[in-house]
């Protein structure tokens, strides 16, 4: 979704900006734009596209300056046009924002009837307004930013710059993520850390309702109220070449290549004791997991279809009634609240939208036990929740997310493993062999990426088709859906997944020559079930590709391909065969020539509804 970027320094700041924008590409945008402050005006450059035309649109022109700010544009209200695109200037002041402005045409029209024209859109141009407004009788840029902050209802990460005050920014958050950098005699704002990488690691996260004022020495940051607030300095752990793509091609291959190394550093933390201790989940683990007697997941995306696999293990091996659900209909749902309940929040970023939304919704129904597997330290998912565990997967880039599943896959195994030992259902002889079987996973990863070559044959013979469909069943369902999540999303072939057993219930009629049937096969109590439904496609003339691991069998017959990726991964299962899928969805991505890790219309953290 939408990046910022901001800069004041004694130096150009034009590239920086540039180089910031680039690094926020991986959040997914369709327009970008920039403002620099020059001998007492504002230089303004936008264009729709890639940041790469940005670059070149402010080298055509010249542009130059010290105090700056940058924005990619993920749209919202407004097409994806140059006029839409931020920075938006009132006088002169300009406006980049992240966020949604829930009472923008009241505030439209109430600044309309003021005499202000607009000429987008967005939301954004009634915040330039707005504080153009209070500027007027303010006559200071921090406090009629307060002032205007103080009227807007949704979300919102702004920054603004003031042609009549060079080397001075101001910025202000609620609802979306946005951080100051600190730099020498040079400071910063942006969306995430890693567009500062670059020029700093010293970075202070902005809590909900502040408003900051920079400057080339000095940083204020002050709360709701305007009262002057205390913010810790922290040192970023990421660094600039985390964020590089090395010898790969696209971040999506690097960052399924990266899995044996993210799930280890996940379970480096864990896997240190020879038990499991539930104080990884925070301090006060022990406590809420004694009381726990049921598990909610809430999630979106690639991270519900983890909440997914884990509501399968939580009931299988802890015993605990468990459910998952996406949070974009649990935050509106009417739902019957228990107070036992452990609310569980997944996420890559920490800062969907949605899934902030059903914590503070669970947290509003009063159930105060929350647990937050994140894969961003210091994200507002993490902040909000009582409980937190890590995932240790380093930036994620692509928009399809593949190392971030399989961290919190493993991050969610503990959990259950904690949980079941809370409630007396894990003897030491049990908790050892799990802990053995984790200790395996990260090589087991590597085996499955061996198959690449192989499958990238098989992807090969995706790419002309239209329609895909993916099979599994029980715990690896969620895996068939995650499957159907990666193909469709970065190679436009629609795919859908289904319970193996449903087949017969309707989408067998979808079955002919031009369909192929993906299914996940491992030798488990299922099998012999599944292989039925197999042929059922197989019967109806449907394609089969079939992953499966080394113990399971399946006779040979036409129409019927097979692969096998690991032997039996046991309990962990889920984690070994998500492999090949995201490695499939790559390669007839790749074959289709479409734009791998910037797939069209999505964004990395969706941090609007
Ligand atoms: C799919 C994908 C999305 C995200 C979803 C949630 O590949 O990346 O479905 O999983 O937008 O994002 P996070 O995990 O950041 O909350």
């Amino acid at each position: 979704m939408c990046g910022i970027v901001g800069a004041v320094a004694q130096r150009n700041v034009v590239p920086i900006l540039l180089e910031g924008l680039r690094r926020l590409e991986y959040r997914g945008y369709d327009s970008a734009g920039l403002v620099v402050v020059h001998e007492g005006g504002l230089e303004r450059v936008r264009s729709v596209g890639r940041v790469q035309g940005l670059a070149e649109a402010a080298a055509g022109h010249g542009v130059h300056g010290h105090t700056g700010i940058a924005h990619t544009r993920w749209a919202t209200h407004g097409a994806p046009t140059e006029a839409n695109a931020h920075p938006h200037i009132s006088g002169e002041l300009a406006v980049v924002h992240n966020g949604i402005i829930e009472n923008h045409e009241a505030l439209r029209h109430r600044l309309m009837d003021l005499g202000y024209r607009f000429t987008s859109e967005t939301d954004t141009e009634v915040i330039a307004h707005l504080i153009h407004f209070h500027l007027r009788s303010e006559a200071d840029l921090l406090r009629a930013t307060q002032k205007a902050v103080a009227e807007l209802a949704g979300a919102y990460a702004i920054g603004v710059a003031l042609a009549s005050a060079p080397n001075r920014l101001v910025c202000a958050r609620q609802g979306s993520p946005l951080l100051v950098g600190l730099g020498i005699e040079e400071n910063f704002i942006a969306s995430d850390v890693s567009a500062l990488l670059p020029v700093t690691q010293r970075v202070i996260y902005l809590e909900e309702g502040d408003v900051a004022e920079l400057g080339l020495l000095a940083v204020r940051v002050y709360d709701r109220e305007g009262r002057p607030a205390a913010r810790e300095v922290h040192l970023s752990e990421l660094s600039a070449e985390m964020a590089e793509l090395g010898a790969y091609r696209h971040f999506m291959q690097k960052e399924i290549h990266e899995q044996p190394r993210a799930v280890a550093d996940t379970l480096a933390g864990v896997l240190g004791a020879q038990s499991i201790a539930p104080e990884v989940f925070g301090f006060e683990a022990a406590e809420v997991f004694a009381r726990t007697e049921q598990v909610l997941l809430l999630a979106c995306g690639t991270s519900y279809h983890a909440a997914c696999t884990a509501a399968h293990w939580l009931e299988a091996h802890a015993g605990l009634p468990a459910r998952a659900e996406v949070a974009s209909e649990y935050r509106y749902r009417a739902s019957v609240p228990r107070p036992d309940t452990l609310v569980v929040t997944i996420s890559q970023s920490g800062e969907t939208a949605d899934t902030l939304a059903a914590l503070k919704q669970a947290q509003a129904l009063g159930l105060a036990d929350t647990l937050g597997i994140c894969n961003v330290a210091e994200s507002a998912l993490i902040r909000a929740s009582r409980l937190r565990f890590l995932t240790r997967a380093g930036p994620e880039i692509g928009v399809a997310s593949t190392k971030a599943f399989t961290t919190q896959l493993a991050a969610l195994f503990v959990l259950t493993l904690a949980l079941a030992k809370a409630r007396g259902r894990l003897n030491p002889e049990e908790e050892a062999r799990h802990i053995q079987a984790l200790r395996a996973l990260p090589q087991q990863i590597a085996d499955a990426l061996k198959l690449e070559p192989a499958i990238a044959a098989w992807a090969e013979r995706f790419a002309d088709k239209h329609h895909a469909l993916f099979l599994g069943r029980g715990v690896h369902y969620p895996i068939a859906l995650e499957g159907a999540l990666k193909l469709k999303e970065i190679s436009y072939i629609h795919a859908e997944a289904y319970p193996a057993g449903e087949l017969k219930h309707g989408p067998l009629a979808l079955v002919d020559k031009d369909m192929p049937v993906v299914a996940i096969a491992p030798n488990d109590a299922l099998l012999e079930k599944l292989k039925s439904n197999l042929e059922e496609v197989r019967a109806r003339g449907g394609e089969l590709y079939v992953f499966m691991d080394h113990e399971a069998h399946i006779a040979e017959q036409d129409n019927l391909h097979m692969m096998r990726v690991t032997p039996h991964a046991g309990v962990l299962s889920p984690v070994v065969h998500v492999v090949p899928l995201q490695i499939l969805a790559y390669h007839a991505a790749l074959v289709r020539g479409t734009d791998v890790d910037k797939p069209r219309n999505l964004a990395k953290s969706v941090t609007v509804e």
